[in-house]
């Protein structure tokens, strides 16, 4: 029987992902953790119990651990590639430092530990298209960096004190639910609100920035079906490439279009972003992934778009955005 707790529960993922391991594990199994200004509201409040637990303070973590018997964390503390840029340090001390409490916690107490990797933990140097699960990572943003250091220690607890760490390099997140904050691959899910609210995007990224991408459902059940996997078949741990699809703007605008005829993109550069996109593989292959714990996702491009235009239109409807 897991106890779980999750940290950064009010972020991107840990919103979706708190009250899906609440209705399979049980509400009062999945501990919600947040930091002060995040608190949650609403059913993620109400569907469980939630506690202060911010990354960078183990005494904290340590006593939750104890009083909920926590034998599994997901670790979703993090800042996302823009916004790390402006803050490296922070970005350092909640990735890198941050996962370092977290994992001396699990050997300490004997939990399983799922940390989110990205796309971003691959470089410039690494082949682009199907980039292979094992290859070059030589990421040049502190993201990146991040990750592939999160990566390293993940294998390194694994291998050293035989903690049951698990991850994914998850490609970019589309969600109706929680808006993402800062993210590189943001646009995707920018888009789909513009296109609702006023016919017409401004595009950070040029025509042509090939990028994987996931809708949420997808990632959710990564994160869920990866930790439940038979650990006599991972050959991998830390960390699984994943995607779901790769498309450009041209390609996400032109989908749109089908529902939306009237609906226009413009381009409206933004370096940094684009110097990140720029260096983030065009499509993963996912096949070991497939192999090791039968990861097979259900959303497309086109099933995704028709999905999120459903919800948002329906959110724009009612005021709610
Ligand atoms: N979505 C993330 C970002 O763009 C990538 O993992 O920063």
């Amino acid at each position: 029987m897991k106890n779980i707790l999750i940290i950064g529960a009010t972020g991107q993922i840990g919103s979706e992902l708190t009250l899906k391991l609440r209705r399979i594990y049980g509400g009062d199994r999945v501990v919600a953790g947040y930091i002060v200004g995040c608190e949650p509201k609403g059913e993620l409040l109400e569907s469980g119990p939630a506690e202060l637990a911010d990354i960078s303070n183990a005494q904290q973590l340590a006593e939750i651990i104890k009083k909920y018997k926590i034998d599994t964390i997901y670790n979703l503390a993090a800042l996302l590639s823009a916004v790390a840029e402006s803050k490296p340090m922070l970005a350092w001390r909640i990735g890198v430092d941050g996962l370092l409490n977290v994992l001396e916690l699990a050997r300490e107490h004997k939990c399983a530990v799922f940390t989110p990797s990205s796309i971003g933990a691959f470089g410039p140097s690494t082949p682009a298209d199907k980039t292979p699960q094992d290859t070059i990572q030589r990421p040049q943003t502190i993201y990146g960096i991040s990750k592939v250091a999160d990566e390293l220690l993940s294998d390194y607890y694994y291998k050293k004190y035989g903690v049951d760490t698990r991850s994914v390099r998850y490609p970019g997140l589309i969600s109706n639910v929680t808006p993402p904050g800062g993210g590189t691959t943001d646009y995707a899910v920018d888009i789909y609100y513009s296109a609702v609210k006023s016919g017409t995007f401004e595009c950070p990224l040029k025509a042509g920035t090939f990028m994987d991408m996931m809708y949420m459902p997808d990632a959710l059940d990564a994160a869920v079906n990866i930790m439940e996997a038979d650990p006599a078949k991972l050959k991998h741990r830390n960390a699984f490439n994943i995607t779901a699809m790769s498309f450009d703007p041209e390609i996400l605008a032109a989908e749109i279009r089908k529902h939306i005829p009237s609906f226009s993109i413009e381009y409206k550069l933004e370096t940094m972003r684009q110097a990140i996109a720029d260096s983030w593989p065009n499509s993963l292959d996912d096949s070991c992934a497939r192999e090791e714990w039968g990861w097979n996702p259900r959303w497309n491009l086109e099933n995704m778009t028709e999905d999120m235009l459903k919800v948002i239109e329906e959110k724009h409807k009612k005021g709610l955005i």
